[in-house]
């Protein structure tokens, strides 16, 4: 298939945008750009469609998806209970970071949750996507764009290496300002639990909620028989080729061990300005610990620029733990298989 690219950063931008809202609304597929990564993106009330995704990503079937919608009119249409709350976290996060997971009306299809009767619905932030959801008139429904397993697309560039030529078309809107998907909340539960880490922080959501309950596969790997309450939490996620180890402790520590243990296929992620502390190959820094929001924003581009052949192992510093800092934490330690050594 010859894959559409669809520049919306010029003039041409609302025919491209036009063009999209077309292909998605005769059933095709459309990779979409939104704040937190790129998505993969079909109208949600066409099983085929969807059906495609699955097929396209190498998506478990078991792991429902996202719906996309333009605001938070949209949760009564597609949700049987909606607390006041949601509309707290709608009024303050969105367009945002920020997906919520409610009961289902019957009107949402089975293929899109798995079969579950909770959906998850998000409104991103991101001028082209909201564009694209208003002219096709249907929720969309977009995991990340990546093939299943690796770490997702934070620019066009990235979608383009893992799916062209599969899809309908690739929308280019830039790269991705937050860099990891969104923070994924419960409010079908009481209290509301966070399934996954992301831009909107387990801080902000207390600020809000009050009692917040977080998921155990949020810190660690879950044993055999344990379920999470988000399906893709308990799969391999985001992983180079190489094997990952997070390195938690003192930056001398951390180079002192790496100086030690390294081969000639080692690569390093560390922080603005310690390249000079690591003699390996190859040394990249994924931001500045003081703004954990940098490390977010760089992570999976990093993690895509060492998925080479000449790398088959990666020690990384440990993000701080706190506000985005958890999702990046949590990002890590599952590219890491959770194998973090304290040096
Ligand atoms: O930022 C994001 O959320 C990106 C962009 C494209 O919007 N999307 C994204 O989708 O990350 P995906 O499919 O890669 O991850 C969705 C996660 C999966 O872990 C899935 O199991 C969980 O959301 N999920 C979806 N529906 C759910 C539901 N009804 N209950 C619990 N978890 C759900
Ligand atoms: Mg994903």
């Amino acid at each position: 298939m010859n894959t559409e690219y669809l520049s919306v950063k010029d003039a041409a931008g609302e025919e491209a945008l036009c063009r999209a809202a077309e292909i998605i609304k005769n059933g095709g597929l459309v990779a979409i750009p939104t704040e937190t990564v790129y998505g993969l993106g079909a109208s949600a009330l066409n099983d085929e469609a969807v059906e495609r995704i699955f097929t396209v990503k190498g998506r478990p079937q078991d792991n429902p998806l996202i719906i996309h919608v333009h605001g938070s009119e949209a949760l009564k249409m597609w949700c049987s209970e909606v607390p006041e709350a949601a509309y707290k976290l709608a009024e303050k996060f969105w367009p945002g970071p920020l997906t919520m997971v409610l009961k289902k009306k019957n009107c949402v299809p089975d293929r899109v949750t798995a079969g579950m009767d909770t959906v998850a619905v998000r409104c991103p932030d991101h001028p082209a996507t909201l564009r694209i959801i208003e002219l096709a008139g249907v929720p969309i429904a977009a995991p990340s764009a990546n093939i299943s397993g690796k770490p997702s697309p934070t620019s066009a560039e990235h979608v383009r290496h893992d799916i062209d030529g599969r899809v309908e078309a690739i929308v280019d809107g830039g790269e991705c300002r937050v860099g990891l998907e969104s923070t994924i909340i419960d409010l079908s539960v009481t209290p509301p639990r966070l399934l996954r880490p992301g831009g909107v922080s387990l801080e902000q959501l207390r600020d809000i909620l009050g009692e917040v309950d977080v998921d155990a596969a949020v810190y660690r790997r879950l044993e055999a028989g344990e379920r999470p309450k988000a399906p893709g939490m308990k799969y391999r996620h985001y992983s180079p080729r190489a094997r990952v180890v997070i390195l938690d402790g003192a930056v001398e520590n951390v180079a002192a061990y790496v100086n030690a243990h390294r081969g000639e296929r080692t690569a390093v992620l560390c922080f603005d300005g310690e390249e000079k502390l690591f003699d390996v190959p190859v040394c990249l820094s994924y931001g500045d610990p003081a703004r954990p929001e940098t490390l977010a924003e760089k992570l999976f581009a990093c993690l895509r620029e060492l998925d080479r052949d000449d790398i088959d192992e990666i020690y990384s510093r440990c993000p701080p733990k706190g506000g985005v800092g958890l999702a990046v934490y949590n990002r890590l330690s599952k590219a890491a298989g959770n194998t973090v050594i304290e040096v």
